[in-house]
């Protein structure tokens, strides 16, 4: 069968490295992509918030299962857009509804969700311009550090956590004065967790689900995790501390019952949950929803998932997950991220890259590429290449894959000398 996936980064390269493997693929478009899916399938230049463009490609390619990689077209309503249409009934579609994508897309329809349905999560209180003055008094009595959530997508810059109370209260006011635009017209405030983070991936039907290979990521761009956050500067899976115990606990507290709630709200979900979570004295909470699979997570996690990804796929689309099973590579994986000198602040694009083809023992995919009018490899984005490794340990996928980024180069390349150091 033809297949479209939606998006351009990382996590859409190594997607695409999966699904090309199966023998159910004929043809792979994807829209836009980048240098590195343009060597698995075929690139196309639109926006995947373009629906009728999407849906014109669509049908002259005779495409018959749609894949949403990023979060903003399925927030936007592009699975509702091609559920609603009688000529693309027959597409099977992975990604939810917009109304389901508001797990992601709204910080505060998420706690109220996890309000209703029992999911642990850290104690919270919305605000909006209406209500700035309660929201200064209420955090006139908070002890640091204060986390202030914008409610909305904000390219991950929504979150912002600060040691004092007036800095606190500053940020809450010009979050509400319109900081992040229309994101942050509601703001939530929460109680700060304190322990560490891993990312779990749940592909569901709406009523069955099966849990992928875990990962952790590092979002800070400096050593030590310190300096701004990043899209992800590398991840391993399967972590450590995540053991039997933890998962089942993640289960039974949260996995279950988000099903329960997408069901008992009948949110149309057939795709990806990507569940940020927070381990604190051993007990799991939940720091976040994702309605898609995360960036640089997916890159360790598709490297350990043998299963055929097609069939996964149409299996998720078709209702029938409960008779799937997951084959999960024995072996670790470890990313590490290669990033434009600069990132997460302003960068320069356009720089050529070398040494990727000198790369044996690690995947290399693309994020910010491009191929330039020389036929050059070139950066084209903050993210530039994830480097990607199998090890018995995780130790041992993380040194082939800085002895494979130390290949490759540019001006200015820089990546995270510590991933996995913490654990
Ligand atoms: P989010 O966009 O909600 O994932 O938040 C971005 C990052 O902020 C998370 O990965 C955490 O590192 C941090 N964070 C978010 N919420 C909390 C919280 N309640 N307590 C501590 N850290 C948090
Ligand atoms: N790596 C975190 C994310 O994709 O949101």
């Amino acid at each position: 069968m033809n297949i479209l996936l939606l998006g351009s980064g990382g996590r859409e390269h190594a997607i695409a490295w999966r699904l090309t493997q199966s023998p159910l693929c004929q043809q792979l478009f994807v829209v836009p992509g980048n240098a590195g899916t343009a060597s698995l399938a075929t690139n196309i230049s639109l926006n995947p918030n373009d629906f009728p463009a999407l849906k014109e490609l669509v049908l002259n390619q005779k495409i018959s299962l749609v894949i949403c990689g990023p979060e903003e077209p399925l927030v936007n309503g592009v699975q509702d857009y091609f559920k609603q249409d009688s000529e693309l009934a027959g597409v099977r579609f992975i990604g939810p509804s917009a109304e389901a994508a508001r797990l992601e897309g709204s910080k505060a329809y998420a706690k109220e969700f996890m309000a209703e349905f029992n999911i642990p999560t850290a104690g919270y209180r919305r605000f909006t311009a209406a209500t700035l003055d309660e929201g200064l008094a209420y955090l006139e009595n908070r002890r640091p550090p204060i986390v202030l959530k914008a409610d909305g997508l904000a390219a991950g810059k929504g979150v912002v956590i600060l040691n004092d109370v007036g800095e606190a209260q500053e940020e809450l006011r010009a979050m509400l004065e319109g900081k992040f635009g229309a994101a942050s017209n509601e703001v939530v405030v929460e109680d700060f967790l304190d322990g560490i983070e891993f990312s779990v991936f749940v592909l569901t039907d709406g009523k069955n689900y099966r849990i992928l290979p875990v990962a952790k990521d590092y979002k800070r761009i400096g050593v030590g995790d310190t300096g701004p956050n990043t899209g992800g500067m590398g991840s391993i899976s399967h972590p450590p501390f995540v053991d039997p115990d933890m998962m089942a606990r993640v289960e039974q507290q949260i996995i279950m019952p988000t099903l329960e709630g997408i069901q008992a709200r009948e949110l149309d979900y057939k795709g990806f949950i990507f569940i940020g979570l927070i381990s604190v004295n051993n007990d799991p909470y939940v720091i976040e929803y994702n309605c898609r699979m995360g960036d640089p997570e997916t890159q360790s996690v598709m490297a350990r998932l043998n299963n055929d990804f097609v069939q996964l796929c149409l299996e998720t689309a078709d209702g029938q997950l409960d008779t799937a099973v997951i084959d999960m590579d024995e072996r670790q994986a470890a990313t590490v991220v290669l990033v434009s000198g600069g990132y997460p602040g302003a960068y320069e694009k356009g720089k050529v890259i070398t040494g990727v083809e000198q790369v044996t023992d690690s995947m290399v995919f693309h994020a910010g590429t491009k191929t330039n009018e020389a036929g050059e490899l070139v950066t084209n984005g903050g993210r530039v290449l994830a480097v990607t490794s199998y090890g018995e340990t995780f130790q041992e996928a993380l040194k082939k894959s800085y002895a494979s980024a130390k290949l490759i180069s540019w001006e200015g390349v820089n990546y995270r000398p510590d991933i996995g150091f913490d654990l």
